[in-house]
């Protein structure tokens, strides 16, 4: 039996969009009986500390996920290195974690978007709602259960991150 996957999930703010992912993979992976292993963090460090956004708090807990208590952290170098896979929210955010790579370490993981893992849905990018109205967070949902749900039968099948 081979380790859980490391899943460290990318945006912004780590408010609202990469704590929705972590919370709702962590507990699709607890129901489908998956070992995946979870967490997320910002690019940005302006939110450092702070729990989600209550919107997306209250929309997640709507579907039974729990943010509550989570708290924002800021991407580090060491994470290309301690992590099987960076799946970032945009290709903003893409941009904003190149430099951040430690390309002189063979091991640094190379990001790519979550919804790579999602490739059904209508989008590629989870749009950020911070923003936006309530319902951009119940897009938000939409479209990381369905990256959930493809991460899960990618780990299920061994064709998961960090499978070798
Ligand atoms: P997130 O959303 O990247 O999904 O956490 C944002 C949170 C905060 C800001 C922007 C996006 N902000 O500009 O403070």
């Amino acid at each position: 039996m081979s380790a859980a996957p490391r899943v460290l999930f990318v945006c912004l703010g780590n408010i609202c969009r990469s704590p929705t992912a972590e919370a709702v993979v962590r507990r699709r992976a607890h129901d489908a009986g998956v070992a995946i292993e979870v967490d997320s963090a910002g690019t940005g460090g302006g939110h450092v500390g702070d729990p989600p956004d209550p919107r997306a708090v209250a929309h997640g807990a709507r579907r039974g996920y729990d943010l509550s208590a989570l708290r924002a952290r800021q991407v580090t170098c060491e994470d290309f290195l301690e992590w099987d896979a960076l799946l970032a929210m945009d290709a903003s955010n893409l941009d904003a974690l190149a430099p951040l790579r430690p390309g002189w370490d063979r091991r640094a993981v190379t990001p790519q978007l979550a919804l790579d893992y999602a490739p059904g849905a209508d989008a590629r990018e989870v749009p950020d709602p911070y923003y936006g109205g309530e319902a951009g967070f119940d897009l938000v949902l939409d479209l990381l259960e369905a990256m959930s749900d493809g991460l899960i039968a990618a780990v299920k099948a061994g064709r998961g991150p960090g499978a070798r």
